[in-house]
């Protein structure tokens, strides 16, 4: 199936920039917005430390802002957590949950991103859940059967289109410039997407990106792949040229 939804280009900046850079990328591309209407819907999760600042550089310029993680509680004693509400409180509107890294660096499981999907929702954000297998998951053919598991696992009750997106990101394919064939992107896609039918009203509805190692010279294939309603971009939505071209491959 075409993908029938405007599409979503996510800039998952992690652990990078300084106030100076940071500030600047935001700028650029609130200046290309403004030039020409975007491709795309587009939206940039900086770190939390420069969520303030390129929320004011973004102001206006239709670019949406997310958060990279969120607490499961909207406040209390957490030290170094940051809740949902805070990131709506900055201008967030998303929040990435579950991405591999969190997953791999601070435990996360399937449980942890459903709490915090939930905390999300309350909050109004728009959770972006990230699913997807390792590369020994793959070569044993498990693919299929490990995003099903992380869906069933990390998505609450209540759920719709308009609360929810998941990026599928093969972790294998994560900032090492390997990709999955379009075909064996396609085949994940359509099966989330029927497997969304179980958990979300609309299931239609839902964005399905795909995150890792997305490029400006690969972009445009992934996009045509069944079912790919947009791309979770690390590196290279460091970069606002390659961000830009990414974007125009999203539209
Ligand atoms: P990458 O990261 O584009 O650098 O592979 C994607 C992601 O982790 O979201």
């Amino acid at each position: 199936m075409e993908a029938a939804l405007r599409r979503l280009a996510a800039g998952n900046w992690k652990m990078n920039g300084l106030r100076a850079d940071g500030v600047a990328l935001a700028r650029a591309l609130a200046t290309r917005a403004a030039a020409a209407p975007p491709p795309c819907e587009l939206l940039i999760c900086p770190p939390a430390t420069l969520l303030m600042a390129v929320a004011e550089a973004i102001a206006g310029s239709g670019i949406e802002l997310g958060g990279q993680d969120c607490h499961t509680s909207d406040k209390g004693a957490h030290t170094g957590d940051i809740s949902a509400a805070m990131l709506r409180d900055s201008g967030c509107r998303y929040v990435i949950l579950g991405h591999s890294e969190r997953r791999t660096d601070h435990h996360e499981s399937d449980a942890l991103v459903r709490e915090k999907a939930k905390a999300a929702h309350a909050a109004g954000l728009t959770a972006i859940v990230c699913i997807g297998e390792t590369l020994a998951e793959r070569q044993a053919g498990q693919t299929l059967a490990i995003v099903s598991r992380q869906l069933g696992g990390s998505l609450p009750e209540g759920l719709d289109s308009s609360t929810v997106c998941i990026a599928y990101e093969p972790v294998w394919a994560i900032g090492t410039g390997r990709t999955p064939t379009i075909a064996e992107v396609a085949a994940v896609h359509g099966h989330i997407r029927q497997a969304l039918a179980a958990r979300i009203a609309d299931p239609g509805n839902v964005r399905i990106l795909y995150g890792g190692s997305v490029k400006p010279d690969n972009a445009a294939a992934l996009m045509a792949a069944g079912d790919v309603d947009g791309a979770l971009i690390g590196g290279a939505s460091l970069a606002a040229a390659d961000f830009w071209a990414i974007a125009e491959a999203c539209r």
